[in-house]
């Protein structure tokens, strides 16, 4: 397997994390490079249900190392929170196997409640999440962020969180006193990692890159402002872990059979009907993070290639075709005119694909879908995913895996 990363290729929630885990198989090191505990990340694995959402999915795997890269804004609280739960699910977790690089911009108590209060006092909802991410983003490119690696330093230490005061009109003392309570718990993940990940690609070793949120929440790219405060295109993994792109051949973007979205901001192909309760139901469509609902609609083939040209997609996988499998007609956005969508209607298959392993399986009229929407995103679709189990799943290319 040649170095790969995996991104959403719509508003994120897309399944990559089942696709994560299945091509972590074959990894040796697992990288998040953008994003933070925004993102959600549900494992199914056999009777054990593991919920994510900082620590990279690799890390269930006991035989692989985990990277949390520089790109990630990283809140230490709930990364020791994330670590204990997941331990408490049998899973050993030591700091051979989980690596934080030092330049990583950490989420402070104070991000969090501006990002909380700031979307109760505006006009201008972004429905974000409310986890302090954007705030840290600001004070990464604000150049007044604590890193991870100043921890080593308590006098540096004190010296950054003065400058960020200046800024957030905080008390020192206090968050100073409650980060040191952590300090030595969290600075035994804590590396400088960008040279141990070059090493171990140039030594051979198989590095997978995990994205969080999908392309359309991209800072520059996405719906703005109506977006997260990272880029979550593929571009983004090499600036996030320090590895260059000519490193990393292969972009697998994860597409669902249909769209969802959480938060504002526009969603053209969203279904106000019971079309689109049915799809929310099916398909289980609530936040991972915040429990709250997904919005659900058409599969929108304009936005879906666009991305796959910006992230320079080698395959697609495409999830939760099985939710679509009671309906009698489906469509696909197969254009716009004056902003509007325009569709391509096709008849449903009424029939259960779940569990399916092989393409030939697949009642014709679900071949006919998988077809068009590789013929109409101009990518080539290497995995379809029938369930949430490993096993659900038919594999149209072994290359990868
Ligand atoms: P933030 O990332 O918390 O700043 O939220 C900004 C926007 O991104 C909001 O619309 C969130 O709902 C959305 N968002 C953030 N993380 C995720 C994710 O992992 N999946 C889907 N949407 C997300």
């Amino acid at each position: 397997m040649a170095n790969l990363v995996v991104i959403g290729t719509q508003w994120g929630d897309e399944g990559k994390g089942k696709v994560v885990d299945l091509l972590a198989e074959q990894a040796d090191i697992i990288v998040r490079f953008q994003g933070g505990h925004n993102a959600g990340h549900t494992l199914v694995i056999e009777d054990k249900v593991f919920k994510l959402s900082l620590l990279p999915s690799g890390i269930i795997r006991e035989d692989k190392i985990t990277v949390i890269g520089n790109g990630v804004v990283l809140d230490p609280w709930v990364l020791l929170k994330e670590i204990k739960q997941v331990r408490s699910q049998g899973i050993n977790i030591s700091a051979d196997r989980l690596l934080v690089a030092d330049n990583t911009p950490l989420i402070m108590p104070y991000h969090s409640n501006l990002d909380q209060a700031r979307e109760k006092a505006t006009s201008n909802k972004i429905g974000t999440t409310g986890r302090g991410i954007g705030p840290a983003y600001e004070d990464k490119v604000g150049r007044r962020a604590i890193k991870a690696g100043d921890l080593k330093d308590v006098d540096l230490l004190w010296k950054r969180l003065k400058v960020a005061s200046e800024y957030h009109g905080f008390e020192v003392q206090q968050v100073f006193d409650e980060i040191i309570t952590i300090r030595d718990e969290f600075l035994q993940y804590v590396n400088p990692v960008a040279e141990w990940l070059n090493e171990q690609a140039d030594a051979g070793k198989h590095i997978m890159f995990e994205g969080a949120q999908g392309s359309m929440l991209d800072v520059d790219f996405g719906t703005y402002p109506f977006v997260t405060s990272s880029n979550t295109l593929a571009g983004m993994a090499s600036i996030g872990s320090g590895v260059p792109h000519n490193k990393i051949p292969n972009v697998i973007g994860i597409t669902k059979a249909y769209t969802t979205r959480v938060g504002e901001g526009p969603m053209p192909t969203e279904l106000h009907d019971d079309v689109g309760w049915h799809i929310a139901e099916v398909g289980k469509e609530k936040g991972t993070v915040t429990g709250r609902d997904r919005r659900c609609g058409w599969f929108d083939a304009v936005q879906v290639r666009k991305t796959c040209m910006l992230n320079g997609c080698t395959g697609i996988a495409f999830m939760k075709m099985d939710v679509l499998d009671q309906l009698s007609s489906i469509k696909i956005c197969v254009d716009y005119i004056d902003n509007t969508p325009v569709y391509e209607e096709m008849s449903g298959w009424r029939t259960s694909t779940i569990g399916m392993t092989q393409y030939s399986e697949l009642p014709i009229q679900a071949q006919q879908y998988v077809d068009k929407i590789e013929e109409l995103i101009k990518t080539p679709i290497v995995l379809i995913s029938t369930g949430p189990e490993r096993d659900q799943t038919i594999l149209l290319n072994d290359s990868l895996f």
